[in-house]
């Protein structure tokens, strides 16, 4: 039936043998038969899956009342409130919409009607989201379709395993820096004007990828410079998936605050809930141009409901915390899987922001592509949820709800190395991989 109704462009996980999920607690699936997989790739059930909390805040306000936005209701201002306070002051004005395509399509809006500029800079292999506007700045996507806008800099993206400049390089974070000011002289030699930076302050369909610190802060500064803004995609990486900080940009310095942030995914724990928040200056630009700002359904009562639920259970079950010790437990757990495993190039992450990558060649750094799918295969069939990403398909990525525990770190440490070994003896028949995840 799937396949008679559905678009085939919407796919599956594990496409040649998908999974029917029917009920999930917390970080784990059951399907049908109530065989239980463990949930290492969905960071938007932020606080778990079905938190008793925040199912309990929506049916309540869905009992009392859901109505037009255009109403008064404590619950939005209530939300936006309590955002702010993990925000640097700054950023104060807020719009709720439904998607995170949607915070960064209205993100575009608000940059270009504030710089009147055009044109964009975003990181190669980058995702912003699934609407016309949002393909045209994500190279990830755009690259398979009719190709680069003339408005759209691409720049190289800040890999320091893999990409131009690598963890040897005296200063990688000024080197990157600079391919985006070459990218703004070649524009404004052209006659172009930039309006925006987009990023995500950790790119993650890139590869999981770490920035070199420093490396915002010196973007920003030539972004403004040229009179654009600067735009921080937390969509998949924000609400305290770094643990240490709420923000990930925040790892970048406590000191550095863009000037737009749009955010998303583990907002709503499941519930689409989607935000922008940016500065007075840039909202008041927007406004100044008279036109109405209207979406239907962008912080309704119960949408706000659902987001201070989730911001509660973050604070009261110490999620972060969770996510800093649970996390370095598992990259620990994976470097020495790393020391047994040639094939295990690198490993890398922050929080319950986690990649490992495989290659075939540790000095060429040849992605071991069809090795990966074949592990996320082998996982799967031993009921272990996870994925590949990178642009050759060949990063493993830990995205899992933040109460993943040191057991399910030590769970799937375990699987991997069993099924390395298997993979680097030759046991496992490469031939007969499907490429799934
Ligand atoms: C970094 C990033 N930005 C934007 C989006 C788009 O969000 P949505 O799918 O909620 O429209 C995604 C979704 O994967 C994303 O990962």
């Amino acid at each position: 039936m799937r396949k008679k109704l559905i678009g085939h462009s919407c796919r599956l996980f594990f496409p040649h043998d998908p999974v029917k999920i029917v009920r999930a607690q917390g970080q784990y699936l059951y399907d049908e038969k109530g065989r239980q997989y463990l949930d290492c790739i969905s960071n938007v059930q932020h606080v778990g899956h079905c938190h008793p909390s925040v199912t309990r805040a929506a049916a309540t306000q869905m009992e009392l009342l859901n109505a037009n936005t255009r109403f008064l209701h404590d619950n939005i201002v209530q939300y936006a409130e309590r955002l702010a306070a993990t925000l640097p002051k700054k950023l104060c004005v807020f719009y709720f919409v439904n998607s995170g395509s949607e915070a960064n399509d209205l993100a575009l809006r608000l940059a270009r009607q504030y710089t009147q500029h055009e044109d964009v800079v975003v990181l190669d292999h980058a995702y912003h989201g699934n609407l016309t506007s949002l393909i045209d700045i994500s190279p990830y996507k755009f690259q398979k379709l009719a190709g680069q806008k003339e408005w759209v800099h691409v720049a190289p993206i800040p890999d320091t395993y893999r990409g131009l400049y690598r963890a040897d390089h005296p200063d990688p974070a000024e080197a990157y820096a600079d391919t985006v000011k070459s990218l703004i002289d070649e524009a404004h030699k052209r006659g172009h004007k930039i309006s925006s930076f987009f990023v995500e302050s950790l790119p993650s369909v890139a590869g999981q990828i770490l920035l070199p610190p420093g490396y915002l802060q010196k973007v920003a500064q030539y972004i403004r410079a040229a009179g654009g803004v600067f735009v921080a995609d937390e969509i998949q990486t924000g609400f305290g998936r770094v643990g240490s900080h709420f923000w990930a940009f925040q790892l970048q310095g406590e000191d550095f605050c863009p000037d737009i942030v749009t955010m998303g995914k583990p907002m709503g724990n499941g519930h689409p809930l989607a935000c922008v928040v940016t500065t007075e200056e840039i909202a008041g630009a927007f406004t100044a141009n008279r036109v109405e700002y209207f979406n239907t359904f962008g912080g309704n009562p119960v949408s706000c409901a659902v987001g201070l639920a989730v911001l509660d259970v973050i604070e009261k079950e110490d999620l972060r915390g969770n996510a800093v010790r649970v996390g370095n437990h598992l990259m620990k757990l994976l470097r020495d899987l790393q020391a047994t495993h040639p094939i295990i190039g690198d490993v890398r992450g922050v929080g319950l922001f986690v990649g490992f990558e495989l290659v075939k060649d540790r000095k060429v750094l040849t992605p071991a592509t069809e090795e990966a799918a074949l592990l996320v295969k082998r996982l799967k069939e031993k009921y272990i949820c996870l994925s590949t990403d990178g642009p050759w398909e060949n990063v493993i990525k830990f995205k899992p709800p933040m109460c993943f525990s040191m057991q399910d770190a030590e769970r799937v440490t375990e699987q991997i190395d069993h099924i390395l070994t298997e993979i680097e003896g030759g046991l496992s028949d490469l031939d007969n991989k499907t490429k799934d995840g």
